[in-house]
């Protein structure tokens, strides 16, 4: 069976919501799916005055875990247009992995989220594609068979480099049915890609 891992950080909920329902698509298409999170970094006396949804059920992965998945699916809100450093530093430690070509051949892709518009969503998702790469792997976005991400009539997240979802300035906003539809349809189309690649 194709293995799939979403790795995810989330500090107020939203990019869990969207890896909760990347992992229903990669259900809907027969592989099997794990949601995993990568390590809080924040102190935590700052993270409960910021407000932090501390009490999120999915296990902390480790590094090394990578390698026992066909496609590793990535989700961190946006840092100053570019990916939160929770997961940036949990990729610094697969050093080990890249040097033995672990993930090559893997599949990779990218969802986000950010609190306005045009706050950085598809500069996060392409300053994080290269990682993928340096480490083999192949990258697929949300293409637009998914349809949803040419919607006009309401703000919407979404582009064919990967699903993503907007907050709202105060994170009132939670994603959108068509936003989720987007998460879904990336972990279908990723896991359809492994499962194709795995043979
Ligand atoms: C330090 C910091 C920097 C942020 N930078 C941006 C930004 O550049 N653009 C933007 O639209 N939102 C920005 N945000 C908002 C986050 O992207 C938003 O809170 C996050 O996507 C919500 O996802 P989550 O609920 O999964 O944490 C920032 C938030 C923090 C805490």
């Amino acid at each position: 069976m194709t293995r799939v891992l979403v790795l995810y950080y989330s500090a107020y909920g939203h990019i869990e919501t969207m890896a909760n329902a990347v992992a229903d698509g990669v259900r809907e298409a027969g592989a099997e799916a794990v949601v995993k999170r990568v390590p809080e970094l924040v102190p935590r006396e700052i993270a409960e005055k910021s407000h932090f949804k501390l009490d999120q059920p999915a296990p902390v992965a480790e590094p090394s875990e990578l390698a026992d998945y066909d496609a590793v699916i990535v989700g961190a809100g946006t840092r100053f247009g570019t990916v939160a450093s929770q997961m940036r530093n949990f990729w610094d430690q697969t050093g080990g992995l890249w040097a033995q070509g672990k993930l090559v051949g893997k599949v990779g892709a990218v969802f986000t989220s950010s609190a306005t518009q045009h706050g950085g969503q598809e500069s996060t998702i392409l300053g994080f594609i290269p990682t993928l790469l340096h480490h083999g792997m192949v990258v697929v976005g949300l293409p637009y068979s998914f349809a949803g991400q040419t919607g006009m009539g309401e703000i919407l997240g979404g582009s064919p480099y990967g699903a993503s979802t907007i907050t709202g300035g105060d994170g009132s906003r939670q994603p959108s049915a068509v936003e989720l539809d987007g998460a879904r349809f990336q972990g279908r189309h990723v896991a359809t890609v492994a499962a194709k690649l795995k043979g």
